[in-house]
């Protein structure tokens, strides 16, 4: 089975830090987010990842040369524009000669579903395509999806007033679906899957829902992207992952709590870092303090920082205290 994961989105929301790295290639917990979602695809039984990129194609094929990424081959499918969602997954289900039922995810998600599961429930209704969906605490900030008993999907409400609809679940960005979707979506053209064909399907009756309450996160802001780290490493999802990365240099007098330390990262002496993520390569100096931070690049000696995040190409001067700054600021970098 073939898995199209979407990789081509910009990650405004997360910058600066994708400003250099595109964010399914971040880390978490010192594992690309990428590895992390082609692992989950592979124990379903998907035997080839397709993946739809919109714009620069480099970082992917610098981080995965022999075009393998968890033990699945790749298939690349460059657009020669960023094709928008529905697009991208018919640009490339086209590129790689897709055929018959296939997985689509969206590359900023990490969850717990079996996603064999979720084929299996798509196949026993028969559907065109089927949603995965998961409950938010406040529906009125998402698009809310509105089942009926035997799984079948109503309606969309995008941001609902109280009292407009008593669903709680949401499109949690994997799909299962039929080639005859890549029907509705013309060669070439930019559109959007969410807005443009699931409507469509609803209205013709071929869309089904599976509603779970496995682990799920998007990664796309930077609380969440923290937050993914942080799960990995405390017990909050079945798997639990080393917090110190290999060849990180942590100094015998820093102390370090409920954090990550990314590979190649240098902690120098009396620092404090407490719920945060020193990417790799990061470099932080003497007696600084990091709390619910992301730090990509250089922090100066007897600095503070607090919920914060710093780019790869950044340098914090010492004796710098910030707090809810990034930094280059998002509007400012090239
Ligand atoms: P933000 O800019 O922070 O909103 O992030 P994003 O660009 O990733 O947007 P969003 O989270 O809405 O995108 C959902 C998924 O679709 C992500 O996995 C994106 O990588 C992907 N995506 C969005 N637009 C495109 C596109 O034009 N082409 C491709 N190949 N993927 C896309």
């Amino acid at each position: 089975m073939h898995a199209v994961v979407l990789v081509g989105g910009f990650g405004t929301r997360l910058r600066p830090l994708t400003l250099t790295t595109p964010k399914p290639l971040l880390p978490i917990a010192n594992v690309r987010q990428l590895e992390h979602l082609i692992a989950n695809l592979g124990a379903a039984g998907v035997t080839e990842v397709v993946l739809a990129i919109g714009f620069k194609p480099e970082p992917f094929l610098q981080a995965f040369p022999d075009g393998v990424c968890a033990g699945i081959p790749l298939h690349y499918a460059v657009e020669p524009e960023p094709l928008d969602t529905a697009g991208a997954i018919a640009f490339a289900a086209r590129h790689a000669g897709v055929s018959d039922t296939f997985i689509v995810m969206n590359g900023d998600i990490l969850c717990d579903l079996d996603l064999s599961s979720l084929v299996a429930f798509h196949k026993e209704h028969g559907a065109e395509g089927t949603l995965h969906l998961t409950p938010v605490d406040d529906p009125s900030q998402y698009g809310v999806v509105e089942i009926n008993d035997a799984g079948w999907v109503q309606r969309f409400v995008e941001k609902p007033q109280p009292g407009e609809t008593t669903s709680n679940v949401v499109n949690a960005g994997t799909y299962v679906l039929e080639p005859s979707v890549l029907n509705r979506i013309p060669e070439g053209e930019r559109m959007s899957i969410e807005r443009v064909v699931f409507p469509a399907m609803v209205a013709d009756g071929t869309l089904a829902a599976m509603p779970t309450n496995d682990y799920w996160i998007d990664t796309g802001l930077p609380h969440t992207y923290l937050q993914s780290n942080l799960d990995l490493i405390d017990g909050t999802r079945t798997r639990i992952l080393a917090s110190v990365g290999a060849h990180a240099h942590v100094h015998a007098t820093a102390s370090i709590t409920h954090s990550v330390i990314g590979e190649n990262a240098i902690i120098e002496d009396g620092c404090v870092i407490i719920d945060s993520v020193v990417l790799p390569g990061a470099h932080i100096g003497s007696r600084v303090r990091l709390e619910k931070s992301l730090v990509m690049g250089t922090v100066g000696s007897d600095s503070s920082l607090l919920n914060c995040v710093i780019g790869a190409d950044a340098q914090v001067m010492p004796n710098t205290h910030l707090i809810d700054a990034r930094v280059p600021h998002p509007d400012e970098a090239k």
